[in-house]
């Protein structure tokens, strides 16, 4: 980043201010407002952060007009046909690709932290079976930073790697047996032979009754969706991940928000939501009443799975995901499934569509992978605990980078208040 000769000139009140404008290496230019109040005496109104950039970073890009994501400078098309999940996490984690011999000691360290303490199973116990996956995970990620005393010191370098370390190998093993408690299996323990999206299909999947053998396309498939999934920028858990962290708190407990966070339909939880959208259609015949609906500005139905807050065009994502997802139904023999020809039917109608075309509403990376999930034989209540499992590499990814800038403070937004001025208090019997 780099400040540009370029300045931005503001009035207010009859005053002109020159702002100095940042040039990033790729992208818009960003104008540098944090001066303005102390000069003008104004702040700035943004909810929702549209036109705000919270922080600088080196780790992910986003053109959302072009519809391009790229990690440390590599599109993700690439990295999801020649790259594996765990060189990905790597890649976000250090800045660049591993050699051979660097890939197999993060891979090592990875599968030798994927067991967690023992005792924490008793947390799990304490859960109602019928608990959503994601309420387990918040509370025992969170519960994390009881266990793991020598990686909360946040201002040891080494400490934070190493609870980013616990966290992605220990993330699959939790989620793994959130779903196993919550079918009442026994939980199964990962297994060091295995790659880490075998391993986890293993923990899912697996009974002590008899043998599982991971089919291997549906072992790719998955490290397919963790790779997809990895990191997306400053997006609104990743956000609240760094502000958790800006007043210094454990990473564990950082963690645990972002997992709050993406769990709402408007973001993570749009997977399930959408699956469930799918099966509610049920049938092509039905999609018009929807497409209806979703227009309609008095319901607050939406098209989930559609419409992304950075893409106005087709999110890279969902083309990779929508290969995958005709690669897994074609070899589980299940290319007929009638959420399938729904989802096709539904993309189409959608894509000619002219309120979809006018306000760039495009299929999202969410709309493909519930298909993929639910082949596999995942519980739609399973599909936002995986996106969880994945994004956790971007979150510590952009936690560690937040902590290692000496420049970082509190985060602490302003507001435009619009509530009653001072006034003086009322004795209950005068109201
Ligand atoms: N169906 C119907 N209309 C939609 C949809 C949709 N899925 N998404 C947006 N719109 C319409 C809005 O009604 C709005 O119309 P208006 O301008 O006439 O008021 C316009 O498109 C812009 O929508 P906003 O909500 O202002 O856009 P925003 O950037 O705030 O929201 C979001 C983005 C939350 C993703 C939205 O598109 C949505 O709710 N989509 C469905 C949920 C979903 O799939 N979320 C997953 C996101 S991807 C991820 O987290 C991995």
């Amino acid at each position: 980043m780099t400040k540009s000769q370029k300045t931005a000139t503001l009035t207010v009140h009859g005053e002109t201010y020159e702002l100095p404008v940042f040039s990033p290496t790729v992208g818009p230019d960003v104008i540098d407002i944090r001066k303005l109040y102390g000069q003008a005496g104004v702040f700035t109104y943004d909810p929702g952060f549209t036109s705000t950039a919270s922080c600088d970073s080196t780790i992910t890009y986003i053109d959302g007009e072009k519809g391009e994501l790229l990690h440390r400078g590599y599109p993700i098309d690439q990295l999801a046909a020649k790259s594996h999940y765990l060189e990905v996490c790597y890649l976000l984690l250090y800045g660049e690709l591993p050699s051979a011999a660097q890939l197999e000691e993060f891979e090592t360290t990875i599968t030798r932290h994927t067991m967690i303490h023992e005792q924490m199973h008793y947390f799990f116990r304490g859960f109602r079976r019928d608990s959503h996956p994601m309420a387990t995970m918040v509370g025992v990620v969170g519960a994390m930073s009881a266990f793991y005393h020598d990686s909360t010191d946040v201002s040891d370098e080494r400490q934070r790697e190493i609870a980013s370390h616990r966290l992605i190998a220990k993330m699959p093993t939790i989620a793994a047996m959130a779903y196993k408690y919550s079918v009442g299996q026994p939980f199964v323990y990962p297994r060091n032979d295995l790659d880490y999206a075998a391993n986890f299909l293993h923990m899912c999947f697996a009974v002590p009754a008899e043998e599982y053998h991971v089919d291997p396309i549906l072992a790719r498939a998955m490290d397919r969706i963790f790779t997809l999934h990895a990191d997306h920028e400053q997006n609104a858990s990743t956000s609240t991940v760094r502000l958790a962290s800006s007043s210094g708190a454990n990473p564990f407990a950082c963690i645990a928000a972002g997992i709050a966070c993406l769990w709402g339909p408007a973001h993570g939880g749009a997977n399930q939501a959408c699956l469930e959208m799918l099966k509610e259609i049920g049938t092509v015949d039905r999609i018009p009443e929807y497409i209806a609906r979703a227009k309609d500005k008095n319901d607050p139905f939406r098209l989930m799975g559609f419409g992304h807050r950075v893409y106005k065009n087709m999110d890279p994502r969902a083309t990779v995901m929508k290969q995958s997802a005709d690669e897994v139904l074609d070899l589980l023999g299940i290319d007929n499934n009638p959420l399938l020809q729904v989802a096709k039917e539904l993309e189409k109608i959608a894509l000619h569509d002219d309120y979809f075309i006018e306000k760039k509403l495009f299929p999202n990376v969410d709309f493909y992978s519930g298909i993929i999930l639910e082949a596999m034989g995942f519980p739609t209540s399973m599909f936002t605990p995986i996106f969880a499992v994945s994004r956790t590499v971007g979150w510590v990814s952009q936690w560690k980078e937040q902590l290692a800038d000496p420049q970082h403070k509190i985060g602490r937004p302003r507001q435009l208040y619009l509530g009653e001025t001072m006034r003086d208090y009322v004795d209950i019997e005068n109201r």
